[in-house]
């Protein structure tokens, strides 16, 4: 038999006094005593701050949740990484998130990024036929598409600015493939009523698909509320789009998944290019139902719009309503503000295209809100 104690437990006296372990030591059971040294932790073999935030930096412009992951990722992650010789089996995570919404695994296409399926949807459906957008929402996928040679409808948002409804109907003709929605919609932030919603849908769908990208819905007050997951269920014509990006705190792991009818899941599949990583399905798995960490999430980014909405108030500015992780501030120059909060290595989004005159902030760590808070208010006093 032969026992090994760990140095560090001798010196911590975690086995008894010296006395105790030298009578040990002379016991028959004992007859080899072998003392090993702990070994160091190996230097990390990536240069410092490779990911993450520079140091003094507050990032506030790319809508990420700096509270994540959840603390259930970093062993899953681990675990799956001393598997990483074989190629990742996705049926496990399909399988949870099929059950979270009451639909088939088959009904579920995971992709690296809600961003690659959205790019597929763009792709697949914009090589069929015209594709029908808002004028102001998170259009990365579909510029994708667009200098491909997809052909790009956009339908301006109303003076609410909200994503005019009843203009996208209007804007369907049997050219269009694909209409674009996002709820709430990014930079506005602004949630569209889920009864115009649903109609809208169900109208649209039976003349083309329609695409619902939800990136942001777990943050709003009402996610099942703000879904149009029933009509995924009732096996309509209608894509709904999610990420591991927003509330789960994972965006640089890269994961998201698109739920849709059979149909359209293994057809967005054979255009999502990408194989998911092991550690990433496994990071997936672990957070997905990690209601802890959901909540605690939620409540930081609500306590952060708060402070924000009040900064933003005190500074006799207005911003649009949110229910996300991000607030559109209207500002006399919003690329003069960026410049200058810049400056304060304060780091928040600069105008969209001739929307010179919005400002949208992420709401990130408490503190790094409350140093944008004070820059604002410096800004404008
Ligand atoms: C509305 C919306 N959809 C999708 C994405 C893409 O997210 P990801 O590819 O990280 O899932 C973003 C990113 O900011 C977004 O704002």
């Amino acid at each position: 038999m032969r026992h090994q104690i760990n140095r560090r437990l001798l010196l911590t006296g975690a086995l008894g006094s010296s006395a105790a372990l030298a009578a040990a030591c002379a016991t028959q059971s004992t007859p080899e005593l072998r003392v090993v040294e702990t070994p160091a932790a190996p230097p990390s073999p990536l240069p410092p701050n490779m990911f993450g935030p520079k140091p003094g930096i507050a990032l506030l412009s790319r809508n990420e949740n700096p509270y994540g992951p959840s603390p259930r990722v970093m062993p899953a992650v681990a675990e799956a990484t001393g598997q990483g010789a074989y190629y990742a089996d996705t049926a496990y995570l399909q399988a949870m998130i099929a059950e979270k919404h009451g639909i088939a695994p088959s009904q579920v296409a995971l992709s690296t990024g809600s961003g690659e399926a959205l790019a597929a949807v763009a792709m697949a459906w914009g090589a069929e036929g015209t594709l029908v957008v808002p004028s102001l929402f998170w259009e990365t996928t579909v510029l994708y598409a667009e200098q491909k040679g997809a052909t790009v409808r956009r339908v301006p948002l109303t003076e609410a600015w909200d994503i005019d409804l009843e203009g996208m109907e209007a804007a369907v003709d049997d050219s269009v493939s694909l209409v674009h929605i996002c709820n709430p919609n990014n930079p506005t932030g602004k949630l569209l009523d889920p009864v115009a919603l649903k109609g809208f849908c169900e109208r649209v769908s039976k003349k083309c698909t329609v695409i619902v990208d939800e990136a942001y819905n777990e943050l709003t007050d009402d996610p099942d509320g703000n879904t149009v997951m029933d009509l995924v269920r009732a096996g309509e014509n209608v894509i709904v789009a999610r990420t591991f990006s927003k509330i789960y705190g994972m965006a640089g792991m890269r994961i998201g998944y698109m739920m849709a009818n059979e149909e359209n899941a293994s057809k967005i599949s054979s255009y999502v290019m990408s194989w998911m990583g092991a550690p990433q399905v496994a990071a997936a798995v672990a957070a997905y139902n990690d209601e802890g960490f959901l909540a605690m999430s939620k409540s930081k980014v609500a306590e952060a719009r708060a402070m924000v909405s009040e900064a933003v108030k005190a500074a006799g500015l207005t911003h649009l309503p949110s229910e996300t992780n991000f607030i559109y501030v209207k500002v006399p120059d919003a690329e003069a503000l960026r410049a200058a909060m810049a400056e304060q290595q304060v780091m928040i989004r600069g105008p969209y295209g001739e929307l010179t005159e919005w400002s949208r902030v992420s709401m990130g760590k408490i503190a790094d809100v409350e140093r944008y808070c004070m820059a604002l208010k410096a800004y404008f006093a």
